[in-house]
This record gives structure tokens, sequence and C-alpha cells, in this order.
């Protein structure tokens, strides 16, 4: 069992925010795996997105990777805040604790106080809704004319700014993020400085007199954007000359794996690297990309995750996936 914020998520492993956690019938089955801990929906906005044939995925013929051109699923947040209270409530014994993380993202402050106002209405139902977190997705590489936050800290603020109040207002309020692959450190030492400016306001003590951050986990990592593929190299092959009718679309899977466990790994160093009082020492590392064995996601852990995430291979085996993940 590893404690984020305040989830319980037993056993660590959970399936990671994609196009297999996107209708009612893939979270309830996600929900009913005993192989995971929590169940992470696909990325909703308040709207839906516009989704259309040039959207996909597509698996790589020569090893367990995927190439998607996704944006962010067409069911509005509304929808899932809907499956999310008729699988909670309706959850078996066997479930009656595992967490909820319901994935969302907005470009403008306004929009996403929206979002988490409307996460709140659900969680303020009952004891049963209280398990409910959230993970601001700062990290699509799929999204025409809008670059991931997570590479653009300056836009990333503000937003961050939103999550940090939606946090202090409601200390059991779990709150993560999803971020794109980091290729040099100081991608990572940028991260790091805005959660630190995050946890400096005295509002964030908590009852020991400890600064808190707001932000109790982060999710490492999204797809590689802008990779391509050839239509060849798919397994049964595609439509045209590509992979993806996009052409370009986010990497993911074995072919991502060894960038994915080296932000795991730089993460975890230097947030053990944060002075002793320092309250960025509690974030919680989610371990994603190529986790498509049991070996990987032993790498994963131990190249600093406590939890460890995985959608390729969930996308291809379904919740058997986490069955072989777990090395059982
Ligand atoms: C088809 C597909 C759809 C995805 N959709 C989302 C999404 O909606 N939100 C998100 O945060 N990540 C999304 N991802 C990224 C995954 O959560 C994960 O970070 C990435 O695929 C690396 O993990 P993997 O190697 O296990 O696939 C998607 C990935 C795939 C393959």
């Amino acid at each position: 069992m590893v404690q984020v914020g305040s989830l319980s998520i037993s056993p660590p492993l959970v399936n990671a925010s994609c196009a297999w956690a996107s209708d009612l019938s893939q979270l309830q089955a996600l929900f009913d795996c005993p192989y995971t801990g929590a169940v992470v929906t696909r990325t909703s906005t308040l709207e839906g997105f516009a989704e259309n044939d040039s959207h996909t995925v597509a698996f790589v013929a020569s090893s367990a990777s995927s190439l998607n051109s996704y944006g962010y699923s067409p069911h509005p947040l509304a929808q899932y805040l809907a499956w999310t209270e008729t699988l909670l409530s309706a959850a078996p014994a066997a479930r009656a604790h595992k967490p909820f993380i319901i994935s969302t993202t907005a470009s403008d402050p306004d929009a996403l106080r929206a979002s988490l106002a409307a996460i709140q209405a659900l969680r303020a139902k009952g004891p049963a809704f209280a398990r409910i977190g959230v993970e601001f997705n700062t990290s699509c590489p799929n999204i025409r004319g809008a670059a991931p936050t997570g590479y653009a800290p300056a836009a990333l603020a503000p937003l961050l700014g939103v999550l940090a109040a939606a946090g202090r207002a409601d200390a059991t309020l779990t709150l993560g993020l999803k971020l794109p692959p980091y290729v040099h450190a100081g991608q990572f030492a940028a991260l790091l400085e805005l959660l630190r400016g995050l946890c400096v306001d005295g509002a964030d003590a908590d009852g020991a007199g400890r600064a808190r951050c707001p932000i109790a986990y982060i999710a490492c990592t999204n797809t590689l954007g802008s990779a391509l593929m050839f239509a060849d190299q798919v397994a049964g092959g595609a439509a045209g000359a590509f992979a993806v009718p996009t052409a370009l679309g986010g990497l993911a899977g074995d072919a991502l794996h060894p960038l994915a466990l080296g932000n795991v790994y730089s993460f975890a160093r230097l947030l053990d690297a944060e002075p002793p009082a320092s309250p960025l020492r509690d974030v919680v590392i989610v371990g994603i990309g190529g986790v498509t064995s049991a070996a990987a996601a032993v790498r994963m852990r131990a190249a600093g995750a406590s939890v460890v995430g995985s959608a390729t291979l969930f996308g291809k085996e379904g919740v058997r996936a986490f069955e072989i993940l777990s090395g059982e």
C-alpha cells in the first residue's frame, strides 16, 4: 500500500490515463480489476474534445510500443463524474477503498477552477466519494497549436496556482501532475522550482506546523511527442503512408522506457536532495512509460517510483496486463 495524499493505493499499480479508460465499461473493468490500486480516467475537459478519424493509436510490430495521435476524451468531464458516481455508489466491499483519479486539463485558470469545483461537488456528496483524486494533465503532445504546459513553466504557473488554492481550501483533495518526458536537467529543476513556490504560503502549514506541498504526486511520463513511424512498422499495417494519419504522434511503451526511467530517477534524486524539512520530500512519484513486463515494473520502482502505471500494455492486453505486471 502506498499513501498518496489522502488516497491509499493498494496494490501500488495503476492504469495510466489513456484511451482505454474512456467509457463506462472500460472504467468498470478497471474498477473490478484486483491487480490495480486505483482507476485513472482518460483526460477530459469541461466541453469534451472534438475527436475525429485522425485521432487513433497504432501498435508497433517489433516491440511493445505504441504511437498515438489522440487528443483528450470526446466525453466531457461531467460524464466522467457521472460514471464515477455510478461506480462508487455500487462498489462491492472488496473495492470499498479503491480510489478514482479523475484526469483533467485546461489551458485557462477559469476553466480549471470550474473543473475542480465540479469534482469537489461530487466529493462532497458523501464519504464514498472522498476517495476521488485529481490528475492535472500538463503533457498531451497531440493538441494542435497548444504546447504542453509541462514544457512551458510560465503557462503552467497560473494553473498550478489554481490547483494549490483548491488544495489549500481542502487538505483532503489529492492532486497530481502528469508530466511530459524531460530531456535535460534544467527542465526538472524548473518544475521543482514551481512546486517549491506552491509550498511557501503559510496557509499550507499542516497541524504539525510543517509546510505542505499541495501537489501530492507527479506522474512521469506522458508520451514523447513529435514521433513518426511508417505504416510498415505497425502491427497489421496502416491505411496511409504513416502509422497514424497525422504522421506525428506520441511515442509510448518499450521505446519510451529508458527515458521514462531517467525521468523518474532524476526526480527521485532531486526530491531526495531536498532539505529534511522540505515538503517536497513528501511528493510521491508515479512511474509510467514502457512498463510492459513485471521486470520493467521492478525497474521503475528501482529508479524511484512508489506507484507504477501502464497504458500501452493495457491497450494490448486489456486488464490482464496488470496481472502480468504484478508478476503473478
Ligand atoms: C492511446 C493512448 C492514449 C493516451 N491518452 C492519455 C490521456 O488521455 N491522458 C494522459 O495523461 N495520458 C495519456 N496517454 C499517455 C499514457 O498515460 C502514458 O503516459 C504513456 O502512454 C506512457 O506509458 P506506456 O508506455 O505504458 O504506454 C495515452 C497513451 C496512449 C497510448
